[in-house]
């Protein structure tokens, strides 16, 4: 079978399509065709070299973690799937006994990591891990949903994000920006959201983004916020300044909820703001099963239409990362092996 390899860690030059055997299950394990895989910032960190998971030695390496397909065969004490189901993956992969295993969240998991290899005609995965995805939901649409989208309702969980927030989303364009605006809205909460670019952000005012600020210099973007009112909530993707620039617009008690550092992974902001203003700051990394169970829930019943700015075919992938790379989309990129 093909994959889409990173063979080199330099950026979107670094992906070359090589032949590997097509795998089969182990016990406890499902190979899936995949018909679509969403490229995330993750994978583009690695390709990076930017990522402390992936070095040279681990190279060729197949990337990709939201899988949806078909199921070709399944291994011993397979319970749940079998050949010719349609399914979705939840990338999460934990040990399966540490406290948080046993008691719950799944994503505390002392040994939380993720699935990778999604990026090729077939994978096998965790048969455990597998949804099924209902016939009104295509392959590409759910193939979106899982790290970005269920990152993006874990936080707004965390957060508590409830109807008539104002949830301040800044870089509110990309893969977890768009899903969080998309599920603020679902949420019944009001969402301001800023990017460098104009016309992405009209893009995602028509996805129900409520009030849009064009700009990256955390003094220029205060004030406007503020002119809007003082959110209740930030979900910050970004790191670096948009840190100290989220705590400072947050309302006394407000929460921040945190999942990347795309523009930074360190932060210097204003302690005494923070406790002054009995203000929160929540870490999280992705979402659990029944996070995504519900969004799946939410697109069969029209209720979340995810958004896809693009596809490409498998040998197209490279130039996935090179849209991811240059910010020239708008939500997800789905590669269709
Ligand atoms: N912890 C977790 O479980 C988890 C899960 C998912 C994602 N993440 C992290 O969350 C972040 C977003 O992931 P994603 O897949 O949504 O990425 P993405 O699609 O590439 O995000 C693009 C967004 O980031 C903005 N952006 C890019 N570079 C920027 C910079 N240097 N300064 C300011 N804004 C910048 C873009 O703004 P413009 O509109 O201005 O271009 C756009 O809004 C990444 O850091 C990723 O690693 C973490
Ligand atoms: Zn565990």
């Amino acid at each position: 079978m093909r994959a889409a390899a990173f063979t080199e860690l330099i950026g979107p030059d670094g992906v070359s399509i090589i032949d590997q055997p097509t795998p089969e299950p182990e016990r406890g394990e499902a190979v899936v065709d995949v018909r679509a895989c969403a490229i995330n910032h993750h994978d583009l960190w690695i390709l990076d070299g930017d990522s402390a998971m992936v070095d040279g030695d681990n190279l060729p390496f197949v990337s990709g973690l939201d899988v949806a397909g078909e199921v070709r065969a399944v291994g011993g004490d397979v319970r749940g799937v079998e050949p010719g189901d349609r399914v979705l993956l939840c990338p999460n992969e934990t040990c399966g006994s540490c406290r948080f295993c046993r008691e719950g969240p799944e994503n505390l998991c002392e040994s939380f990591s993720l699935f990778h290899g999604g990026l090729a005609e077939s994978a096998a995965v965790s048969a455990d891990r597998l949804l099924q995805l209902p016939e009104s939901v295509e392959f590409t649409t759910a193939a979106a949903v899982p790290t970005a989208y269920m990152t993006a309702y874990h936080m707004l969980r965390r957060a508590e994000v409830g109807p008539t927030d104002l949830v301040f989303v800044p870089g509110a364009t990309g893969g977890v920006g768009v899903a969080c605006v998309q599920l603020a809205d679902v949420l019944g909460a009001e969402t301001v959201g800023t990017s460098s670019s104009a016309s992405k952000l009209s893009t995602v005012e028509s996805l129900g983004l409520d009030h849009a600020i064009e700009g990256t210099d955390p003094e220029q973007i205060r004030p406007a916020v503020e002119e809007i009112g003082k959110p209740d909530a930030v979900m910050n993707h970004l790191g670096g300044e948009y840190t100290d620039l989220g705590l400072s617009v947050l309302r006394r008690g407000g929460r921040m909820a945190v999942c990347g550092r795309t523009a930074g992974g360190r932060s210097e902001f204003d302690v005494a703001g923070l406790f002054l203003g009995h203000k929160r700051i929540i870490g999280s990394t992705m979402g659990t099963q029944d996070d995504l169970r519900r969004l799946v829930d939410l697109v069969a019943s029209g209720d979340l239409d995810p958004e896809i700015d693009e596809t490409y075919p498998l040998e197209e992938t490279a130039e996935a990362f090179r849209a991811m790379k240059n910010r020239d989309s708008v939500g997800k990129l789905v590669v269709t092996p």
